[in-house]
């Protein structure tokens, strides 16, 4: 059943939203028989995405490429940028395995979803064996970590994954991460902001698709919450796991309504149908065609042979030999008679094929306040490891010149560092050694702030000071004017 208000046949012209911006919408006229051929193109008829989760362990198999390839325009890494992938020791980032999948996606002109970055599974065994500020602050570090590397290129991350308990408690799931304390989500999402404004930022969980559920409404009232309280969150992931003991649910549609009457998009992020009823498949995607702000569908796998659920469950779209099942059709049908008017324009962020880590590296300049007009000066032109940093007048000499490298560092003299002395607030920004830790890397925000990629905190004039003298430390990220650099 269709409750958009625009007939069949008027198709949004997808190219024109790039070209127009986000808010003109260009409606034009196209024969039935113009109907796409492929999930990824019947969605964009309507400005959504249809994606697919993709697993290294299958793209050496060109019957699952080819079909991954044709139908798909938006890819989820299975496994490859959970935490135990992308951090298995501590403080060390691996992303082979991530990096083949964002490739493979980019180089077949697909978007990214990026799963997961904190969640009380798949954690390595240096992270299960922590608590308490250790396990906080390496959460923290481990988002920075990882998002730095995708800076820019991915379109939306599951910032954190199934915090919320089963059952009619309504309340969080106990994890080590829980034991941190309640705020850790927010700590969560205020971290990933600050490490890739560009990425949309979600909670995803399952469980969350029926309304009457205890846990939907707790996820319901957390989500208020942090729209309330400026929380930055941009997108809710319903996994929609269907099964006998999870049934899609007649009141699926509200769930996403009600979801995005809050104001933020809502994702369909693991789709699967035990069973694969072509009928109840039609249904989720008319569901979300129904809902503006339901930006798009992900299928967790592609043939049944795929999924985490055995070939048995035969949950997905394409069988285990590749060919199309019932189910397929109805979705594709579906999708080619949805609204045709673009719901929430996103426009994609310019991307290379490799992700870069440093978007903005560039040449020697001083760092200037905004609040003081003073530049980062390495007192009396020292070069003392475990020099603390001051404000001072800007006179271009040699101990305020910083070079923003690719790496992320900010080097003066050539071989020293600007280094974090610790993860806390109020521990010392000084200079030291160049030695490629995290400590030494920093993130340069579009609002000025510049964050540490292990701490999150933000380079901070001690008690919005503005005098020669003032010195520098790291701090809560505020916004405020003491916070706030210009490089030039
Ligand atoms: O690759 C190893 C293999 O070498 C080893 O022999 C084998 C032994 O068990 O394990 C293999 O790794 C498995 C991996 O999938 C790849 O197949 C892991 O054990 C297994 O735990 C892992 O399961 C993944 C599961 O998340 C872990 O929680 C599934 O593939 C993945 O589909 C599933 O995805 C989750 C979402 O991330 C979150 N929502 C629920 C969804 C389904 O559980």
């Amino acid at each position: 059943m269709r409750t958009n208000a625009f007939p069949p046949r008027l198709a949004l012209v997808a190219g024109a939203i790039g070209l127009l911006g986000a808010v003109t919408a260009v409606v034009v006229q196209i024969p039935a028989s113009a109907a796409a051929s492929t999930l990824g193109a019947a969605a964009e008829q309507s400005g959504r995405y249809f994606g697919t989760a993709i697993s290294t362990a299958h793209l050496g198999d060109s019957q699952y490429t080819t079909i991954a390839g044709r139908e798909f325009d938006m890819v989820t890494p299975e496994n490859e940028m959970k935490i135990d992938a992308t951090e298995p020791n501590q403080g060390q980032f691996n992303f082979t395995n991530g990096d083949r999948v964002f490739n493979w996606a980019r180089q077949n002109g697909k978007r990214v979803r990026g799963h997961t970055l904190a969640w009380h599974s798949q954690q390595p065994g240096w992270m299960q064996s922590l608590s308490g500020s250790a396990l906080r602050n390496a959460m923290i570090n481990h988002i920075n970590g990882v998002m730095a590397h995708y800076r820019g290129n991915i379109y939306a991350w599951d910032v954190v994954n199934e915090a919320f308990a089963d059952g009619g408690s309504g309340g969080r799931r106990s994890s080590n991460l829980q034991s941190t304390g309640n705020d850790w989500i927010e700590v969560a999402f205020r971290t990933a902001r600050a490490a890739d404004p560009n990425a949309k930022l979600c909670y995803n969980d399952y469980n969350i698709d029926n309304w009457n559920d205890a846990k939907t409404q707790g996820v319901f009232r957390m989500v208020q919450d942090f729209k309330q309280r400026g929380v930055p969150i941009d997108c809710v992931g319903l996994q929609s796991h269907f099964n006998g003991n999870s049934p899609y649910p007649s009141n699926y549609r509200t769930t996403i309504s009600s979801f995005a009457n809050l104001g933020v998009d809502v994702a369909i992020t693991e789709l699967d149908i035990q069973g694969g009823s072509a009928s109840t498949y039609a249904n989720v995607v008319n569901d979300c065609l129904a809902v503006a702000r339901c930006v798009g569908i992900t299928t967790w796998g592609v043939r049944d042979s795929d999924s985490w659920l055995g070939a048995g469950a035969s949950p997905l779209l394409f069988d285990s030999g590749g060919n199309k099942k019932a189910a397929y059709n109805s979705v594709l049908n579906a999708l080619n008679a949805g609204p045709t008017i673009s719901p929430t324009p996103t426009v994609s962020p310019t991307v290379s094929p490799t992700p870069s880590t440093s978007p903005t590296a560039g040449g020697s300049a001083p760092i200037r306040g905004v609040a003081s007009g003073r530049c980062i000066d390495v007192p009396n032109a020292s070069t003392t490891d475990g020099t603390q940093l001051q404000l001072w007048d800007c006179h271009g000499g040699t101990n305020q010149q910083w070079t923003y490298t690719s790496a992320q560092e900010l080097r003066v003299y050539g071989n020293k560092c600007l280094d974090a002395g610790g993860t806390s607030n109020g521990v010392k920004a000084q200079i030291y050694s160049c030695h490629g830790g995290n400590n030494q890397k920093w993130v340069l925000n579009s609002n000025g702030s510049i964050s540490g990629v292990q701490s999150g905190l933000c380079l901070d004039a001690v008690g919005t000071g503005t005098s020669n003298g003032t010195l520098i430390q790291m701090y809560s990220c505020s916004g405020g004017g003491n916070q706030r650099w210009t490089r030039s």
